[in-house]
């Protein structure tokens, strides 16, 4: 088996654009080819259903998303790429992580959140317009990731959170019912940049500011000349921090072309001039691609079939392996008796201390309830020792420690003090 598995979702809302391909399509294709790496990618369509209620868009967007990876050099040979409607273990495993993660941990989720705040200061019932599907979005992206156990998840900032709760999720389900999953972590690609749209804002469909991918070239042209800049004439020098048309040009050349504008830019070069060059940079790498784009949207019958033989292969680990955690939670065949060592884990469940070593080679542990919600965390420790015997003095002593190690932890600010003490008496009782 490879060493790592990479997983990634687009969901199918809209028409890649350029900071689609940028942030995630190109870097994906080139994780793909990586003989190390087995990488899983797929088209969100249930995550699009949130969003969008026009069914024609759905399947639009699908066709498009699919021939957009199809047509930048994803190899459905050597990935495995699917579609997600197309592998019913995974609402399947949806439910069964609604029912190990805590509702307080969704309710902090920042599109959730975002949208109650919204409603909040509009006067409106706080969930007002609210699907169930929009609260529910992390639990299904979880899913997503925890039905193939991937290691790494190459993600955007604004995902992390939902990398997070998806650790979570396989802790709780972990420590409930055995170790079936592996806690997952976002993979932040320092060098891929996010994008700035046609206003200068991120690129992103809900500003309505973007540069569709396989724009045919005449549009491109006209798009990327609508790219805001300042008022500065041919002949004055011009400012690269800030300029959108600048970030977007850096993000497709190679240094010594950044290297090149970032002078011209100094020079005074005028604002339509360097427009022309952005343009014709911009389409070398897009043309060949737009081509073999085109023919796979006048060939849908191939994408299906891609699609499906993906699908088929995502399920020869997914249909076994949900066997098992239906097994494991008891949806089982009533024949079969259950051991008493099996009966014997569907105790309580109590708090759990996760240790761990931080990129500052630190180790660090922090103290979480059955619902994976975080009650403490430590500060860095020089020594997986020394973590050990605060955590010893913890699970001996339960809250009669804290004072004493006052210094080396933190409170979760937004727990009830109540709730961190009722676990460390759990945790204290349980020996
Ligand atoms: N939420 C992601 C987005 O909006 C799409 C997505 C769904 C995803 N499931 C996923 C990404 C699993 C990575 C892994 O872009």
């Amino acid at each position: 088996m490879s060493s790592k598995r990479f997983l990634t979702g687009i969901t199918t809302s809209g028409t890649p654009h350029l900071g689609n391909y940028v942030g995630s399509i190109r870097p994906s294709v080139r994780h793909s080819l990586d003989p190390d790496v087995e990488s899983f990618y797929f088209l969100a369509d249930y995550h699009a259903l949130i969003k969008i209620d026009e069914p024609a868009r759905i399947q639009r967007s699908t066709l498009e998303i699919a021939a957009s990876w199809l047509a930048a050099g994803l190899d459905p040979e050597r990935v495995i790429f699917y579609r997600q409607s197309d592998v019913p273990e995974i609402p399947e495993l949806t439910w069964l992580l609604t029912c190990v993660i805590g509702k307080g941990v969704l309710n902090r989720a920042h599109a959730y959140k975002a949208a109650v705040d919204k409603n909040t200061s509009a006067g409106e019932d706080p969930d007002a317009d609210v699907s169930a599907g929009l609260f529910m979005y992390p639990v299904l992206m979880g899913a997503d990731i925890l039905m193939f156990n991937a290691h790494k998840v190459p993600v955007g900032r604004d995902q992390i959170q939902h990398i997070e709760m998806a650790r979570d999720m396989a802790h709780s389900f972990n420590y409930r019912y055995g170790e079936h999953f592996v806690p997952p972590e976002a993979e932040i690609e320092e060098d891929v940049a996010t994008l700035p749209g046609l206003d200068g804002r991120k690129m992103s469909k809900s500003y309505d500011n973007t540069i569709p991918l396989f724009a045919p070239r005449e549009q491109l042209k006209k798009l990327i000349a609508s790219i805001v800049t300042d008022s500065s004439a041919p002949g004055e020098a011009k400012n690269v921090e800030g300029s959108a048309l600048f970030q977007i040009y850096q993000a497709f050349a190679t240094t010594e072309e950044t290297a090149a504008l970032r002078q011209a830019y100094t020079d005074g070069i005028a604002w339509g001039d360097a427009k022309q060059v952005v343009f014709e940079r911009i389409d070398r790498e897009i043309a060949p691609m737009r081509e073999a784009y085109l023919a796979l949207l006048n060939d849908p019958a191939k994408i299906e079939a891609i699609l499906l033989a993906g699908a088929a292969k995502a399920r020869q680990i997914a249909t076994p392996f949900m066997g098992r955690l239906r097994h494991a939670v008891g949806l089982r065949d009533l024949r079969v008796q259950a051991s008493s060592k099996a009966a014997k884990t569907a105790k309580v469940a109590k708090p759990v201390f996760k240790q761990y070593r931080e990129r500052d080679g630190k180790f660090y542990f922090k103290l979480m309830d059955a619902d994976g919600r975080l009650l403490l965390q430590s500060t860095g420790f020089d020594s997986p020792r020394e973590a050990g015997q605060s955590i010893g003095l913890l699970q001996t002593q339960g809250v009669a420690a804290l004072a004493g190690l006052a210094d080396k932890l933190q409170p979760n600010a937004e727990v009830d003090a109540k709730d961190i003490n009722t676990a460390l008496q759990l945790m204290t009782d349980a020996e």
